[in-house]
């Protein structure tokens, strides 16, 4: 390596362990015992690459080896699989013990059989979880691209699901361990999610962004977490010292998200940074205005002002449904954005459907 590479690798971010490693290559097997399938198929593929990944080759010649070898490479995305290898029905069983025996659903399993008609196609795809099904000799070289590209799709959004299946489960538990220090009881947070997403929906928000939204929603507050008990629950007004620690919660509660590259956790970010935030420009941390708040920020200002009013708190009464409205209405344009309020206005019975569906228990609803 020359000296300015060097000075290179060592000044870039990947060397200091902040950038995510890279993803490496797109493992696919061919199971086949026809050692000419395993050549024509790389050639047929050799300059294929999927988002900017290529691809690593794993090769088995029976249906037993593509098992052991799928045990040892738990992230393969793809197995080419024959059928008729050491028995009539050797890629068939192992596809079997790919899915039952090793729990695999994520690799995507596609089929290419030399002899027609063995086995039904239905039951097979069905029954395995098989995402192709063909005869060898329909596989031309662009058929095979074809397949080898939506199934390495396909594979990525699973495993994207899964991921996102992880981060949801964290998220709720971070939610449930704030709400247990948070004054603010009941359904609050529940409501607010709820809501959060409904207007997102209105405002025509696409689905994974509004699932975003919906998932950090609970997290607005999160910054209270480094609030002292005495400011957090004093009954009665704070003043001015109190005011500015207590709001202090945006901005600390930015920092504890702020930092990492999840999107759940990045919607967090902005959710628990922006969330008082007034559209004139007037709240807090930044004096951000307009549509230089994120609409997460405008959209869980609206929201989470609604169901604080509409609730009691440590410092107050629950106001009754009226007023709040008439207060969301007043500060249309002030406080809040005016579009997204217009649409609050405009779709007011769904709001209520979730206000009278997540009331608190001690019944709290005027
Ligand atoms: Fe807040
Ligand atoms: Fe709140």
């Amino acid at each position: 390596m020359s000296a300015s590479a060097e000075n290179k690798a060592r000044l870039s971010p990947e060397s200091a362990g902040i950038a995510p490693a890279a993803p490496g290559p797109w493992k696919i097997m061919i199971v086949d015992d026809d050692k000419s399938i395993h050549a024509v198929t790389k050639l047929a593929l050799s300059a294929y690459s999927f988002h900017g990944r290529p691809v690593a080759w794993l090769d088995a010649y029976s249906g037993e080896e593509a098992v052991q070898l799928v045990r040892q490479h738990s992230d393969v995305a793809l197995v080419l699989m024959d059928v008729v290898m050491e028995t009539d029905s050797a890629g068939l069983d192992a596809a079997q013990r790919i899915r039952d025996e090793l729990r695999n659903p994520f690799v995507r399993i596609a089929v290419r059989t030399g002899q027609a008609g063995v086995v039904h196609e239905e039951e097979v795809v069905r029954r395995y979880c098989i995402d192709d099904y063909r005869e060898k000799t329909e596989l031309t070289a662009t058929r095979l691209f074809t397949l080898v590209h939506t199934s390495l799709a396909h594979y990525d959004q699973l495993r994207t699901l899964e991921d996102a299946r992880a981060q949801t489960e964290l998220v709720v538990a971070l939610s449930e361990a704030i709400e247990a220090r948070s004054p603010d009881t009941g359904n609050h947070l529940r409501r607010v999610a709820a809501y959060s997403r409904l207007l997102a929906q209105l405002a025509g928000l696409d689905q994974a962004s509004t699932h975003l939204l919906y998932l950090a929603a609970p997290l607005h507050d999160a910054g209270k977490i480094a609030i002292p008990d005495a400011v957090l629950h004093k009954p009665g007004a704070h003043d001015e010292a109190e005011a500015e620690v207590m709001r202090s919660h945006a901005e600390i509660g930015r920092r504890i998200f702020g930092n990492h590259e999840s999107p759940v956790l990045q919607a967090a970010a902005i959710v628990a940074g922006q969330h008082h935030e007034r559209w004139d420009g007037q709240g807090y941390p930044n004096g951000l205005a307009g549509e230089h708040i994120h609409i997460y920020g405008r959209i869980i200002a609206i929201v989470d002002v609604f169901d604080a009013l509409t609730h009691p708190r440590c410092y107050k009464e629950a106001w009754p449904l009226k007023s709040a409205l008439e207060y969301l209405a007043q500060e249309s344009g002030r406080r809040f954005d005016p579009a997204l309020i217009e649409l609050f206005m405009q779709n007011l019975d769904q709001f209520i459907e979730i206000y009278n569906r997540l009331r608190d228990p001690d019944g709290t609803v005027h």
